[in-house]
């Protein structure tokens, strides 16, 4: 059982000889006496081993052109944008703060795309100037954007525009992570889509393509068969009507992860992209649609495994019930067990193997009984002052989090292992990415001190204040034991 946990960990996850759990090459132990806890830690290869099975995927089945654009919203910060950027995948952002990170990352405009279901004129002033597609949301909006795009200055390079059609369906996932119901808030009714297509050939806008997105956390991907279908019908009926056909077509994402040892095995991003290629080569056929762009839009299948989240146990607290082991860190960092009663597992970082000694409820800090990051977990005999890892926390934690309590953005280590060799693994230092060569316009993100994403101001990133934050960090203002830590020196 213990072993099926640590399988839920990154891809480069090991136990060293001196019992400590290791990712990438390091003790997790060690990052976290530099760093502080809560401590977020990336593994590279974990990201690179399933964008692999998208990409395998998509070339064995789809025999069209196709595209991956990663969702911003699971998780976006300087160094994964420039991972974007390095792997020539597409950036989904929402809004103009991530439009700006994506500039800061030096994002090509080419792979850039806008999302958003309640755009602000500033969003779409900056949408306009940024991206490569607007995906747009509703027919008000699609006005808005024609009055922008008559008032361009002549010559200017406009964004394609995708409608986002909201099919009418439900994927089997929590309520708050479905997205494409009749009511949902979110895209265009198959109606005020064909709306939408005679409005944007009336006016003569770059409309490119079409998309949805049923929702997130998945696991059985019918569902989106259905979607394809209703899609490829809409498709057929503007052909008929008007001509025009999508020349792109975005399923968006949504593909499920395992949290908790009981949810293995991994769902196979490779069952769920063939599914997907197949359905739309057949249909596009049978209706003698022309094979658009196929651009699948993940999220959490791609960096969810890829995080670790590191608490500091700070007490222990027996009730008549229960077993409370106290974090440093909760609802502030990952509100998902309170939002959508997520069930997640964890390991203590030393002796990660040791025989559960009973039941533990693992909660945070904060002022809120919802505070609670696990419920009812078999957990060994742990003290105060030992490390607790959690895994899959890639997704949808930081990137939903907030200063709640005064509380601050933990620090991000994103990390590539060193090659692999033999027993030398584990002691040869991994590097800090993204290193310098690797991205050679980041000046200066050359040490892991400056590569450490660091979102310690203990209130929002504003515009101003973002790329300064994250290009150089000021000293961590984080008491740890009473004393504020200076900035984290570099490898080495
Ligand atoms: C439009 C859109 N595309 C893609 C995603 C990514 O979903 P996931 O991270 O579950 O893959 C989301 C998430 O909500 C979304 O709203």
């Amino acid at each position: 059982m213990l072993e099926d946990r640590l399988a839920l960990f990154p891809v480069t996850t090991a136990v060293q000889e001196d019992g400590q759990i290791a990712v990438a090459g390091l003790s997790l132990q060690a990052l976290a006496e530099t760093h502080g806890t809560p401590l977020y830690i990336f593994d590279a290869a974990t990201l690179k081993t399933h964008l692999a099975s998208y990409r395998q995927t998509l070339a064995a089945h789809y025999p069209g052109p196709s595209a991956i654009t990663y969702a911003g919203k699971a998780f976006l910060c300087l160094a994964m944008a420039q991972w974007v950027e390095h792997q020539g995948l597409w950036l989904d952002c929402t809004g103009t703060s991530e439009l700006y990170l994506a500039e800061q990352a030096a994002l090509a405009r080419r792979r850039t795309l806008v999302h958003g279901v309640n755009k602000s004129p500033a969003d779409l002033q900056a949408a306009l100037q940024r991206a490569a597609v607007i995906v747009v949301d509703n027919l008000l909006e699609l006005e808005r954007l024609a009055a922008l795009v008559a008032s361009a200055a002549p010559g200017s390079s406009l964004p394609a525009l995708w409608l986002r059609l909201r099919p009418g369906l439900a994927v089997d996932t929590h309520a708050y992570a479905q997205t494409a119901r009749s009511d949902s808030k979110f895209g265009l009714s198959p109606d005020e889509t064909l709306q939408a297509v005679r409005f944007c050939l009336a006016q003569a806008l770059p409309l490119e393509g079409l998309h949805f997105h049923l929702g997130s956390q998945y696991r059985d991907p019918a569902p989106l068969a259905t979607a394809l279908q209703v899609t490829l019908d809409l498709a057929a009926a503007c052909q008929d009507e008007t001509g025009w056909h999508p020349a792109v077509l975005s399923p968006g994402g949504g593909w499920g992860v395992p949290y908790h040892e009981d949810d293995l095995p991994q769902p196979s991003i490779a069952a769920y992209v063939a599914l997907v290629a197949q359905t739309l080569a057949q249909g596009c056929q049978q209706r003698n649609l022309p094979l658009p762009r196929l651009q699948l839009e993940p999220g959490r299948s791609l960096v969810a495994q890829a995080g670790v989240a590191v608490y500091r146990l700070g007490a222990v607290k027996h009730t008549p019930q229960r077993r409370w082991l106290l974090l440093d860190g909760g609802i502030a960092d990952n509100p998902r067990p309170a939002l959508y009663h997520t069930r997640y597992t964890a390991l203590p970082v030393q002796d990660p193997l040791r025989p559960p000694s009973g039941p533990a409820w693992l909660a945070g800090p904060y002022c809120q009984s919802g505070d609670v990051l696990i419920e009812d977990l078999p957990m060994p005999q742990v003290q105060p002052g030992e490390l607790i890892a959690l895994p899959v926390s890639g997704a949808y934690h930081l990137a939903l989090g907030s200063n709640y309590n005064g509380a601050l953005r933990p620090a991000v280590l994103c990390w590539q292992a060193a090659a692999p060799t033999s027993s030398s693994a584990a002691k040869q230092p991994a590097t800090c990415w993204p290193a310098t060569s690797a991205f050679p316009k980041c000046n200066g993100i050359n040490s892991l001190h400056r590569a450490a994403v660091r979102y310690n101001h203990p209130y929002d990133v504003s515009i101003p204040s973002f790329a300064p934050l994250l290009y150089h960090h000021p000293p961590a203002p984080r008491a740890v034991g009473g004393q504020c830590p200076g900035p984290a020196p570099g490898p080495g």
